[in-house]
């Protein structure tokens, strides 16, 4: 095949590798993580708010929240809001009267993982089907980047995969091997929700939230992240902050 090859990431722990060795150093990252991070992420923007903190652990969120408490501190951890938070990781909640203008620091198990994981890149966009269109139209030409699916417990995630394949075919590269579960499957709701992630949402009540993220194009925006580090009573606090340019 010839034409971009980009660096396609599958698995947290392929993810954790690649960010201990530099791997994103001067190349354009594209994160996804369809349920639910990035999904949420896009919606927290597209909905007014100033811009999303993206930070590792929940203490580390509980400490960057300390030190700005007009901030929503967000996030989920199996999948609901861990004690004390102001807002979990679905989309519903992200309405423009509870964010817009604010500043959401958000932690969540994989994608703000995986957001963390591009130190050095050359730009870091958060995706999912939500505003894939706009993020593929930034990489028009560019023939290196790193797409990184965030994955879930240990391991790759279906709707991550077909979210990554929906997107090489808009790039271009839509005979890309990794592009193959999208080309075979699409990128449908009913396809996700009887992936594991899908599974566990529709066990807590949010088939919704499946349904909503794979509103494709819905939100035409291209976050930008930079990494950041946030002083804390605790010490210094790595995040990436995600606003529109
Ligand atoms: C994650 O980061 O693993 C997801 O956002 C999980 C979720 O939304 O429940």
């Amino acid at each position: 095949m010839s034409g971009p090859k980009p660096l396609l990431l599958h698995v947290p722990g392929e993810i954790a590798a690649f960010a201990r060795r530099r791997g994103a150093a001067g190349r354009p990252c594209v994160v996804i993580d369809q349920l639910r991070a990035t999904s949420t992420i896009v919606t927290a923007l597209a909905r007014g708010a100033k811009r999303v903190l993206a930070v590792g652990a929940v203490e580390a969120a509980r400490a960057v929240k300390a030190e700005r408490p007009d901030a929503l501190l967000a996030g989920e951890r199996l999948g609901t809001a861990p004690e004390g938070f102001d807002l979990g990781n679905s989309p519903f909640e992200y309405t423009e009267e509870r964010v817009r203008g604010r500043e959401i620091v958000l932690t969540t198990t994989n994608g703000t993982f995986a957001l963390l994981a591009c130190a050095g890149a050359s730009s870091i966009r958060p995706a999912s089907l939500l505003n894939l269109g706009a993020v593929a139209r930034t990489l028009a030409g560019a023939d290196d980047f790193v797409v990184i699916c965030s994955g879930s417990d240990g391991k790759a995630a279906l709707e991550d995969e077909v979210t990554a394949g929906a997107f090489l075919t808009a790039v271009g590269l839509g005979g890309h091997p990794a592009a193959a579960p999208f080309r075979a499957w699409g990128a449908g709701p009913e396809l996700q929700a009887r992936a594991a992630n899908g599974r566990r949402l529709v066990g807590l009540g949010l088939a919704k939230d499946i349904v909503f993220c794979a509103q494709r194009d819905h939100f035409p925006i291209v976050p930008e992240g930079r990494i950041v580090e946030i002083r804390t009573g605790g010490g210094p606090v790595p995040a990436v902050e995600i606003f529109l340019p």
